[in-house]
Parts: structure tokens; sequence; C-alpha cells
């Protein structure tokens, strides 16, 4: 076993905005069934109106500006909208929601668009409300590590300005460089530090947020605690822009752990890969900030699709990434004995670990590379499952018997945050084919609820998932979400076509 760590190039600055030619289908003809909501169409008049609330400069009309904003990062949808606002403050999106309301004009509030399940791009001609230029930082309270900030605050910048001040984003995605702040509280997104510090839900104290009307809703609260009525921030986190849109963001954040390890770990079997994940948590219990699982065909697509090198052996089955973050200094040395146990126990067969920022950076790059490496097939099917942790992989022999030599498919696999349940299981093609989808779906979505599972563990529902909701969601539950929908958004304005069936 090599405990030492190997350098190895890396490939920089992923891509994670589509490109400005669109190659997607429309969804309109691609899902020919649907059809466009009673929605005004946008006249000249409106665009000068929102020139005048806006100025000329943030408002875009210009064809080939428009496509990045219609295309999905998937590049699976494609709406055809011919405007894309950019406010800047709260007062500007609340005379644009004000007039749209009014007018009945549609409206899909978009963020980094890095979103998974089609829900930032429009499906017909919807206006893109964008909150790119929304992206000042308000405040940062030392005494209780909570940050204010603008909705449109790209998630690196922050992670870069409360590690100024010796404090962590309380989550962290691979799409960090593009992802907002307003798109992360919008979908409740998990990520890769979930299981040590706890969902959106918990972390995010208050909001800001503009009503479908254009009203001024401010549950901006900063304080810890408050239990004065109702807790309306939690209708908001995870409501996908049905609801309203997002314009500011309080949250909580935890104060820089004083040392973090990263293990790099190969392993023959899942069972082996349970095993170690019961030992790991039994020894560093709270210390633990991140258990990831990459199978075979994860690493592979890595390393030849975007050229990155695996550290250890890369000829194993399953592969774990995990992490501690602590304030004691003898936790290398903790995770060193470990490792050669684990190893001695023939729980492991191989690992590296690493304790500077570089190296842990390099390793995680493996593990953040990998939906960017699947997506270079062409095309491809994403599931985002929670299951049980001993159904966890059970799903992967089933769906590669089923595709098995069929459909030119690419890649099968199977990677996530196992250490919340959470299976990402991929499968590519080079080009979308719907008979591929009809033996995915509704199979996927069957299975897991027959295991209690749910059909979305942190991507959301958004456009491609709609169908499916009622396999997470009883028939009461969907029309109570439908009440609040109507009390929230009555003329169906925001983000039409997502969510629900
Ligand atoms: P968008 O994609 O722009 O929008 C997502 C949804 O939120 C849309 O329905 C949109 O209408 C709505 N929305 C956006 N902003 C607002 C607002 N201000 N007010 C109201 N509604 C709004 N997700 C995870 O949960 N965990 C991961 O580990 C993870 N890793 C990823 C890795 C990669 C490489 C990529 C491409 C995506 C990943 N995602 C992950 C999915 C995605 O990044 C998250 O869903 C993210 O939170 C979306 O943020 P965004 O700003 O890009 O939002
Ligand atoms: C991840 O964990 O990498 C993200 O959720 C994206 C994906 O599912 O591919
Ligand atoms: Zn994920």
């Amino acid at each position: 076993m090599q405990t030492a760590f190997r350098s190895f190039n890396l490939v920089r600055n992923l891509s994670t905005k589509p490109s400005l030619f669109n190659s997607t289908q429309l969804t309109k003809d691609k899902y020919p069934y649907l059809r466009r909501g009673p929605y005004a169409k946008i006249e000249t008049t409106d665009i000068h109106f929102f020139q005048n609330i806006l100025g000329v400069n943030y408002v875009i009309t210009d064809q080939t500006e428009l496509v990045p904003y219609n295309v999905d990062w998937l590049k699976s949808v494609s709406g055809y909208s011919k405007c894309v606002l950019k406010p800047k403050t709260t007062e500007q999106v609340s005379q644009i929601l004000s007039y749209c309301h009014k007018r009945d004009i549609a409206i899909c509030i978009q963020g980094g668009n890095t979103g998974l399940v089609g829900g930032s791009v429009p499906v017909f001609d919807e206006i893109i409300l964008s909150t790119s230029a929304m992206n000042d930082i308000i405040s940062f309270d030392k005494l209780s590590g909570i940050l204010v900030c603008q909705a449109g605050c790209v998630l690196e910048n922050l992670m870069n300005y409360v590690q100024n001040e010796g404090f962590i984003m309380p989550f962290d995605l691979g799409a960090k460089g593009s992802c907002q702040i307003g798109g992360n509280v919008a979908t409740n997104a998990g990520g890769l530090r979930l299981i040590k510090y706890g969902s959106l839900q918990g972390s995010v104290s208050g909001l800001q947020v503009v009503l479908a009307d254009g009203q001024i809703l401010d549950s901006l609260s900063t304080l810890k605690k408050d239990n004065t009525g109702y807790h309306l921030k939690h209708i908001f986190i995870g409501s996908e822009g049905t609801l309203g849109v997002i314009t500011k963001v309080a949250i909580q954040c935890p104060n820089a752990p004083k040392y973090v390890n990263v293990a790099f770990i190969g392993l023959s079997s899942f069972h082996k890969v349970l095993h170690l994940f019961e030992n790991i948590r039994s020894k560093f219990s709270n210390s633990l900030s991140s258990f990831e699982l990459m199978d075979s065909v994860a690493i592979k697509c890595v390393c030849e699709n975007i050229g990155l090198k695996c550290p250890i052996d890369d000829g194993l089955e399953f592969y774990v990434l995990l992490e501690l973050s602590t304030d004691h200094s003898f936790m290398t040395k903790s995770l060193q004995d470990f490792l050669e146990e684990s190893f001695m126990q023939k729980i492991i067969e191989d690992a590296t670990s690493a304790d500077q920022p570089s190296q842990i950076e390099s390793l995680w790059k493996i593990r953040e590379s990998i939906p960017e490496s699947l997506l270079r097939f062409g095309y491809v099917y994403k599931y985002d499952i929670t299951l049980p942790h001993k159904y966890f992989y059970q799903i992967l022999p089933d769906i590669k018997e089923r595709l098995n030599n069929k459909f030119n498919v690419k890649a099968i696999s199977g990677y996530g945050h196992l250490g919340d349940g959470n299976l990402h299981l991929n499968v590519a093609t080079t080009a979308h084919n719907e008979d591929v989808v009809s033996e995915l779906e509704p199979y996927v979505y069957e299975w897991t609820s027959q295991y209690k599972g749910s059909i979305s563990a942190e991507h959301g529902i958004g456009f491609l998932k709609r169908k499916y909701l009622k396999y997470s969601k009883s028939q009461l539950e969907i029309d109570i979400m439908k009440k609040l929908k109507n009390t929230f958004d009555n003329r169906q304005i925001l983000n039409p076509y997502k969510i629900f069936p």
C-alpha cells in the first residue's frame, strides 16, 4: 500500500457552461405532447419597459447571446426564450415580477444554470430572469458566522471570501465555480460535505424573496434561533423557482477546521466499502466530512475522457474518497494507522492520503470531474436517488443487464455521496435515444420506491422528473404542494411546467 502522495497532471477549469452554439433539440420538439400555457408573448413595449428599469445592457435579446441561457448544462433540454433580464437589486426584481404578473408573462428563474433536472431553462419562450448580476456580499458577522449576500453570488467566491475570515461555507459542490447561492438554496443542494454539516435547511437562517406579484417578503433573519410562527423560509428552500425569486440569503458558516485529511482508497467489493464506512464512522465519528464512492467505470471515464491519473492501483472495482475535518493535529497519523489496519484486515487494497491543500484539491478533482467525464460521451441519463446503504449499489447489475450490449451504451456508472445514501446512477451514450429512456424509466423509479428510497436525493424534480414525483410523494402531499403553489403564484407565471406532473 502506498501512503505517500503522488502528484499527477490535472485538467483545470472544466467547462460548466453550455456552448454558445445550440445543438440541443428544442424541448417542445423533444416532448411534442407538451402545450405552451396561455401566457402573453413578449412584445417590443415589454422589452422597452424592462430596458427602462434595468438599462439596455441588462436586457439581452441578441440571438447568439441568448443561446447559453436557453440550454441546460446536460444539453438535455432547450427553450427558445427571446429575452434575458439581469436585475441588480431586489427592487428591480420586484418591478419585473409585478409587471409580468399583470401582463401574464411566464418567467424562468436562472442562477448559474448548472442544475441537472432541466429546471433552470425555459421550456417554451418564458423570459429568463438571471440573478448573475446580483452578486454583492452584504455582511459577514464573525461572532455568529452568518453571511448575508445577494442570490447571484457564485459559491466559489463565497467560499474564498469566508475562508479569508477563518470560516467555510457549510456545503460544497463540483459546480462551485458556476453555481450561485440562490440556485443552491432553490434546489436545496446537497453536495460533498452534507454528512458533517447537514442540509441547507439547517444552515440557512433567513431569505429575502420576491413573490410572483412583486411583493418583497423579508424573512432575512440572521438569528440562529427564532421560533415565531411558521418558518416560511423552508417553503422556498428546494422550491426550484416555482414559488418566488430568492434575492438575498443569510447562511450560517462553520469555523474552518484546522486540519483536513483526505484519503483515496481502492477496494475490491461493495461489501468491503460498507465495512470501511462502518469502521471509519465508529473511529472518527463527527470528523468525517465526506465519504464518496466511485466505481471503476467512473474512474476509467475520468482518466480516459478528462486525462487525470488514478493516484492508486487503477484496476480495482471501487474507490472511496474520504475526508476528515478536525482541530486535532494527530489526525494525519490516526488516518495513516487506520489505513494500515484496514489494509492488514484485507478491507482495502490500496490507498493514498493527503493533508496539504494542493494535494487534497488534486484528489478531489478526480471525484468532481466524474459528471463532466461522462458527459464527454455525448449524452447522459442521470438518476440521483437515495437508498438504504445496503442496497446502494444493487441497482447497477440490474441496469447493466437491461442495457447489456444494446443501444451503443458507452458507460454505466454508479458514484455519489455514499455517506448520505445518495447514489448517482449515470448511463452515457453518444446521443439521446428514447429506447434507452424506456428501458430506464420508470424502472429506476419503481426500483427506488420499492426500497423506500427517494427519486431525487439532491438535484430536485425540475422538468425532467416531474412525471415521476408520485414515486416519492403521496397524492395528498402533491395536492398540498399544488395549493401552496396556487397561494404563492396564482397565475402560475413562475417556472411553469416544472415540478408538477
Ligand atoms: P440553476 O441551475 O440556475 O437553477 C436551478 C433551479 O433553481 C431552477 O429551477 C431555477 O429556476 C431555480 N433558481 C435558481 N436561482 C434561483 C433564485 N434566485 N430564486 C429562485 N429559484 C432559483 N447538486 C447537488 O445537490 N449536489 C452536488 O454535489 C452537485 N454537484 C454538481 C456537479 C456538477 C459538475 C454540476 C454541473 C451540477 C451539480 N449539482 C449538484 C447540481 C447543481 O449544481 C445544483 O443544483 C445547484 O444548486 C444549482 O445552482 P445554480 O445556481 O446553477 O441554479
Ligand atoms: C455530483 O455529486 O457529482 C453531482 O451531484 C453531479 C452528478 O450527479 O453527476
Ligand atoms: Zn451529488
